[in-house]
């Protein structure tokens, strides 16, 4: 059936990213919410998607299986937990739809899942869907590529009390992109905790700090130390929309890409 708008199914509505889902599905011209989830334990389930998520009446009830959400959708966003993403992908597989994921700390084998399935469906993941972060994340790089070992490299976060996974997908990917602009492997530089006497810094090591409380959206600051002076880069998010608007593009985008596994640098055009 041919649509005007795209038929979008939101896997996992009704949590803090769901609800700022609907919101941008509202504002992004051409976009309608066709299927909803949350998890099979919800106290949302059967019930319409305005209730979990809010805003107006959808005609749209809240499902546990992903393969019923995708009956009338013509492309899914994911923004669950990590266990989770492997049943919705499975059923994208199967119903041959798009997906935009973008829930973060996947094991090693759901990542190597998801490649897989990028095989036969197109696939947008990006630990992080904002415009300014994606744009941060070429900046790094470039400053990286500039600035050599003798400017130390460190990476701080900070979100909310109940955010599961550390250091966040966003921190891990600023902490890549630096080590892609000094061109070695972030597996040899990454220090991720310290704590007792860890002797002095080693050269050329990337550091990760993390903060966890209250309402942070998310901040993220990578900031090179030389010896008399320090750059920091900075982007904070104050409205989960940035996120959620950026997926919605990503869901569009997508919709007309073949089978292949994209980043937001891919559909912001910043690659
Ligand atoms: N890429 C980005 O730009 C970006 C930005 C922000 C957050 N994130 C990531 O997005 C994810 C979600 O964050 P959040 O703050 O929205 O979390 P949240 O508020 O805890 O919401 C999680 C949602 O997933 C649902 N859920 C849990 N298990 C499920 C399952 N098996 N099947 C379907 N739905 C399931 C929950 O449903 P019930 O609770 O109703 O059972 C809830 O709707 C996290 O991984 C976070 O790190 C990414």
């Amino acid at each position: 059936m041919a649509h005007d708008s795209l038929q979008i199914a939101v896997f996992g509505v009704s949590g803090r990213m769901g609800r700022a889902l609907l919101a941008a599905i509202d504002e992004v011209p051409r976009s309608v919410l066709a299927g909803a989830t949350a998890s099979a334990n919800s106290r949302w389930l059967g019930k319409d998607a305005s209730e979990a998520a809010g805003g107006i009446k959808r005609n749209v009830s809240i499902e546990a299986d992903p393969a019923v959400a995708l009956r009338n959708s013509q492309v899914a966003i994911d923004f669950t937990l990590p266990e989770a993403t492997a049943t919705n992908l499975a059923a994208c597989l199967a119903a041959k739809r798009p997906l935009v994921i973008g829930t973060t700390g996947h094991s090693e084998q759901v990542k190597a899942q998801i490649a897989a399935a990028a095989k036969q469906i197109p696939i947008v993941m990006a630990p992080n869907m904002s415009l300014g972060v994606n744009l941060l994340l070429k900046l790094v790089e470039l400053a990286a590529a500039k600035l050599d070992a003798d400017y130390d490299i460190e990476v701080f976060e900070a979100h909310h009390r109940h955010k599961k996974d550390a250091p966040s997908g966003t921190a891990l990917a600023l902490g890549a992109a630096a080590a892609k602009g000094r061109d070695v492997d972030t597996s040899e530089v990454a220090e991720y905790s310290r704590h007792g006497n860890t002797g002095a810094r080693k050269r050329g090591a990337i550091g990760f700090s993390v903060f966890r409380g209250g309402d942070v959206v998310g901040d993220h600051t990578v900031t090179f130390a030389g010896l008399g002076e320090r750059i920091e880069l900075t982007h904070r998010a104050s409205d989960r929309l940035a996120f959620a608007r950026g997926a919605v593009r990503a869901a569009h985008w997508l919709s007309s890409q073949p089978p292949g596994l994209y980043s937001m640098q891919d559909v912001l055009g910043l690659c």
